[in-house]
């Protein structure tokens, strides 16, 4: 495979000694933002300016953030009063979006269900980004992704489709669809938690991916749906559902150790829920998810997951030490999204991520056309054959 892309010798020497490439786009600035701000030395994370502790321990409510990253500031009681009657619009989704997630086999991953709904909203929309309005068609798009998550997952389970109601809180709306039933405070206010930490993290892969799209000026449908499909791998937001699999193949904590020299020491596989682009030190959204976990994994299988998820933690990092590798935001999400009671399937937990993320993409996809971002087009350096004739297949 290597072959065939280093077809030219001397083309791939000169660009080895001449040119740099920046792999995986490290260090490369593609826009200013006044989002989110992350210190990658300091694990700090901040929304807009706020920390994201002091976040959520003022109890903030996620549709208080949502609106605060598509409008730029915290609302007013009056304005949140507005943003969430338009959430509410879109919670009532039309038949044909319903009908693309129920139409494919249950057995689907649910982040592809996200964009086959997706696709059948762009397939109706004008194609084109939304000039006015667009705090209303953003936000309408909010209830339109919980109600598409909560079908999906759902359907997965081969349940019936449920929607989200109105006059309740974002959480507790998604989960009442989702669960048949609210699941009570404490699993609601940790379902809103998880929104607001999942809510931005300027631009990863997923971002990045929406942000190409959305410069082409598409529509934002279509922005969501380039965004959904880098979110699904599992070195990005898959990664949640590859971290709770690893530790249900563990299956007991005092295999920790074994499974850490047969996988990760050998270098045969990597450690999923660890590792980051930008930190170098624990990821301050890992700190917060697990101390919900800890608070909330009372039940047995619950409990037993946690002390895997804490012992794979401490012999993780010893393993990783020496390259200042530490827990992400995906390692003990799992186990918190597990005790609120948010059905394991292929997908479903890198689903509820992504209904997390929406109003950070949208914000992020909005900033940058605002700031007069041009269309993404970079270039590749030519390393491949020099010109040849091309024969016909008869002369091959
Ligand atoms: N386990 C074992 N080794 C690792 C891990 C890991 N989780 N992460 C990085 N490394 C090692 C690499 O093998 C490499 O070692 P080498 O220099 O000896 O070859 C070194 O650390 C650097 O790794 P890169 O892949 O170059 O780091 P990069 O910044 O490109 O990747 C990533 C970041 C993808 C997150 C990586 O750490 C990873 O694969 N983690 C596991 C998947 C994961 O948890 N993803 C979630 C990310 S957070 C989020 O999406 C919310």
């Amino acid at each position: 495979m290597d072959k065939l892309y280093k077809t030219n010798e001397e083309s791939w020497n000169s660009f080895q000694k001449d040119f740099r490439v920046s792999w995986g786009l490290e260090d490369v600035y593609i826009k200013p933002t006044s989002l989110t701000y992350i210190d990658g030395e300091k694990g700090e994370l901040r929304y807009l300016g706020y920390g994201i502790q002091d976040i959520i321990s003022a109890n903030a409510l996620a549709e208080e953030m949502q609106y605060a990253f598509i409008n730029g500031e915290l609302p007013s009681r009056e304005e949140l009063r507005h943003f969430v009657d338009v959430i509410e619009e879109g919670y009532d989704l039309p038949e044909h979006v319903i009908a693309a997630i129920t139409s494919l086999p249950s057995s689907s991953d649910v982040v592809a269900m996200q964009a086959s709904a997706m696709a059948s909203l762009a397939a109706v929309s004008d194609f084109s980004w939304p000039q006015e309005n667009k705090g209303d068609f953003f936000a309408k798009m909010l209830g339109q992704m919980s109600a598409i998550t909560a079908v999906s997952i759902r359907h997965s389970v081969r349940q019936k489709p449920r929607l989200p109601s109105p006059g309740k809180a974002y959480a507790e709306s998604f989960l009442e669809a989702l669960l048949g039933k609210s699941p009570g405070d404490e699993k609601v206010r940790a379902m809103n938690n998880s929104l607001i930490l999942y809510m931005d993290h300027e631009v990863p892969a997923s971002t990045t991916a929406g942000i190409v799209t959305a410069s082409t000026l598409a529509d934002p449908y279509s922005a969501v749906l380039s965004a959904l499909a880098a979110l699904r791998g599992p070195l990005h937001g898959g990664a949640t559902e590859v971290a709770m699999s690893q530790f249900l193949e563990i299956s007991d904590p005092r295999s920790v150790d074994a499974w850490i020299q047969d996988n990760i020491i050998t270098g045969k596989r990597r450690l999923m829920g660890f590792g980051h682009r930008v930190y170098k030190t624990y990821d301050p959204r890992a700190l917060i998810f697990k101390s919900m976990a800890v608070k909330l994994a009372s039940d047995k299988s619950n409990a037993k997951l946690l002390s895997i998820a804490l012992r794979l933690e401490e012999a993780g990092s010893q393993a990783l030490q020496k390259k200042g590798i530490y827990p992400n935001a995906d390692f003990y999400s799992p186990i918190v999204f597990s005790c609120i009671g948010i059905p394991f399937v292929k997908g479903s937990y890198t689903a509820v991520f992504a209904l997390s993320r929406l109003p950070g993409w949208l914000a992020h996809f909005n900033e940058y056309l605002s700031l007069g971002g041009r269309i993404i087009r970079p270039r590749a350096i030519y390393v491949g054959h020099n010109e040849r004739r091309f024969k016909p297949i008869s002369e091959r």
